[in-house]
């Protein structure tokens, strides 16, 4: 069987890095959390004030972006992926509220996308990968042979999130919340470089009233129907 390259595609917090993580573990494919690059380089920019007043210093960062380097490595126990920003462990700093609200602008920066798209391509080469994002089956591989956009309603994604940052002991507000997750779909849909669009190839999946069990049931059976046509 044909290795293939799977985009998955959507809003944010709809659970998408979780579903397309499990989908990897369960057909052995390789997953990259296209969103963490640009939760990578928001932190990047955090540490280094290049954030004046809520505004990212364009300047400074275009200096730096290509010395910005951002890896992932298998957790050895939980086999979850981890990233590294040059060289450190950032996993739980890039999930904070604070990385979240300055997310959606660095990945509004047209030379920041340039930059994280060429750097995906060269991930996806091998094949046998799940990558999640916004613009995977859009823009970083249009050919690819699955792509699937998910979405669910924006309140049921908000008390996601606050079940996850309160299950890690982070205090979290409902209202605070659901106003992130409104503006990011706002800023990711109306940017001009690569807004957040469903490809017109894309399988959609409205997960707002399904369980895990029952998406994964779904994947597998879209995955298996393509790879026997490919
Ligand atoms: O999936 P996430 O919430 O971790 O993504 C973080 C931010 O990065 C979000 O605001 C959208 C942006 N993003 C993007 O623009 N393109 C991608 N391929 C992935 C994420």
């Amino acid at each position: 069987m044909k290795n293939i390259v799977i985009a998955i595609d959507g809003f944010s917090s709809c659970g998408k890095s979780t579903m397309a993580k499990a989908l990897a573990r369960n057909i052995g494919y390789l997953y990259f959390d296209s969103g963490a690059m640009y939760r990578a380089v928001a932190l990047y920019c955090m540490q280094n004030n290049m954030i004046q007043e809520g505004n990212i210093d364009i300047k400074a960062l275009r200096s730096k972006i290509s010395e910005i380097e951002i890896t992932f490595q298998a957790d050895p126990e939980t086999k979850n992926s981890i990233t590294f920003l040059n060289g450190v462990n950032v996993e739980h700093e890039i999930r904070s509220l604070e990385v979240s609200r300055f997310v959606s602008q660095v990945a509004a920066i047209d030379f920041v996308r340039t930059e994280m798209v060429d750097r995906q391509r060269e991930m996806g080469k091998a094949k046998g990968i799940v990558m999640d994002g916004r613009d995977i089956g859009t823009t970083v591989f249009p050919q690819a042979e699955m792509k699937v956009f998910v979405t669910a309603s924006a309140e049921v994604r908000a008390q996601r999130r606050y079940d996850e940052l309160t299950a890690r002991g982070d205090k979290a507000n409902f209202q605070e919340i659901l106003e992130n997750v409104l503006q990011r779909d706002h800023i990711d849909q109306t940017r001009e470089v690569s807004p957040l669009k469903k490809a017109d190839d894309a399988l959609l999946l409205d997960n707002s009233h399904m369980t895990r069990e029952e998406q994964m049931e779904w994947l597998i059976e879209e995955f298996n129907k393509l790879t026997k046509e490919c």
